[in-house]
């Protein structure tokens, strides 16, 4: 590994490259990766961690081959018990970061949890700007065909429909294997846990923007309140859709790919991906699925509240919540984070057992999943 590590070094150039302890490459140990999609998610934890007294990503910086060239370096803290990276946005960006740091053998990521961490788009049903999302399934939603909607057969409720089928709301007869993830529902409700220990922060903003949801009546009730920690589940997908037939469409998918078990309450573009990956990688023991933690906190509704249009609600109106979604982010995750490190030596370290099934649609870690066609083989059909 020494050879890679030079060799990357002389690639990278030395702006790059920086390393407390340039002349020693050991194997860096942490237990928990933070996973940062861009910038303003990582940047919280740069600017807050030293504060909390757990350390200061910046003390390490690991270049590893693979990185996005935006985000060319793993943090950790000064002993590497904390590690952060990130990945660029969208499924492309998030599986090739990750595959790259657990394959590039500078890291021993067996007991490692993985913290993925971001903002998202959020269902006004289930939460509100500044909302903490702590996940038990990741659904692959727009992994279909599509007919454009001015052209879809006129009894058509949505142009989106499963592959091998022929109409929306058929169970899928092709496959790919990424649909659905399911986690380890145990380390889940630790976490949720630990994350509804904090106070979440509001604003003046959010308070103001949200307030416009209560015209939705009852449904839109959660969207009203201040933000809180909520069990529920995330959508992946790369085009960042918006609007009520788009969410009420990956909604309907969310519910179908998963026999029912999920719940769609916020939307992001690099879930499965990363989950894929670990899954992968598991098979071969340099990680271990069942340490993923999928957070997500609301940074914009995906569907406009009445009587607002909904490209202004993508584009124009200021729902201001980025800086309350990546300060709930920071918040409830370094909660999370303490949790892990504080009870390391009793739970964390040996791992949390699932109660439920883990991983892919395939099964492909073994046992059976509780959504999917039962007996399905690798090929699909
Ligand atoms: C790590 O990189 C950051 C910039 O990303 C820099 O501010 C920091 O000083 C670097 N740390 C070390 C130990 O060189
Ligand atoms: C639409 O109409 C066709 C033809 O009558 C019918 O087969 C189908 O079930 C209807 N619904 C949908 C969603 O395709
Ligand atoms: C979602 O499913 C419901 C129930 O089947 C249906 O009434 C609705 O039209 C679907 N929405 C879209 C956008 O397809
Ligand atoms: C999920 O639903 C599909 C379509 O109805 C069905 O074929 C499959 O057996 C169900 N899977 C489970 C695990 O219940």
């Amino acid at each position: 590994m020494r050879w890679l590590y030079t060799a990357a070094g002389l690639l990278l150039g030395p702006n790059i490259i920086v390393h407390s302890r340039p002349n020693t490459v050991q194997r860096v140990t942490p237990r928990v990766l933070i996973v940062s999609l861009f910038d303003p998610e990582a940047d919280v934890w740069y600017e807050n961690l030293p504060k909390s007294g757990l350390g200061d990503l910046l003390a390490m910086n690991i270049s590893v081959p693979g990185l996005s060239p935006l985000f060319p370096a793993v943090h950790c803290t000064a002993e590497g018990t904390i590690c952060q990276v990130t990945t660029g946005e969208s499924e492309i960006n998030a599986a090739t970061t990750v595959n790259s740091v657990v394959l590039s053998g500078m890291f021993d990521l067996r007991k490692t949890y993985f913290l993925i961490a971001g903002i998202a788009g959020v269902n006004p049903k289930h939460g509100t700007l500044g909302s903490v999302a702590i996940a038990k399934y990741a659904v692959q939603v727009a992994l279909q065909h599509e007919l454009d909607a001015r052209e879809m057969p006129p009894n058509w409720t949505t142009g989106y429909f499963s592959y091998g089928t022929f109409r929306p709301g058929q169970y899928p007869t092709i496959l790919y294997g990424t649909e659905v993830f399911e986690v380890n529902e145990a380390l889940r409700d630790a976490a949720y846990g630990y994350a509804s220990k904090v106070r979440l922060e509001d604003s003046a903003d959010a308070r103001a923007y949200r307030k416009r949801y209560a015209a939705g009546g009852p449904s839109y009730a959660m969207a009203t309140r201040p933000p809180s920690v909520i069990k529920c589940d995330s959508a992946t997908s790369d085009v960042y859709y918006s609007g009520h037939l788009m969410s009420e469409t990956f909604e309907n998918v969310t519910r179908l790919l998963t026999n029912g078990s999920a719940t769609y309450c916020v939307t992001a573009q690099e879930e499965n991906a990363i989950l894929e990956v670990l899954v992968r990688l598991d098979i071969w023991g340099l990680v271990d699925y069942g340490r993923a933690i999928i957070m997500r906190t609301g940074s914009n509704f995906d569907r406009p509240a009445p009587g607002v249009d909904v490209l202004d609600n993508l584009r124009a109106a200021e729902q201001n919540g980025i800086t309350l979604a990546t300060t709930n982010l920071y918040l409830a995750g370094v909660s999370i984070v303490r949790g892990i490190l504080s009870e390391w030596d009793g739970v964390f370290q040996k791992g949390i057992a699932a109660p439920n099934y883990l991983g892919d649609i395939f099964g492909t870690l073994g046992g059976q999943p509780d959504f999917g066609p039962n007996g399905v083989d690798g090929a699909g059909l």
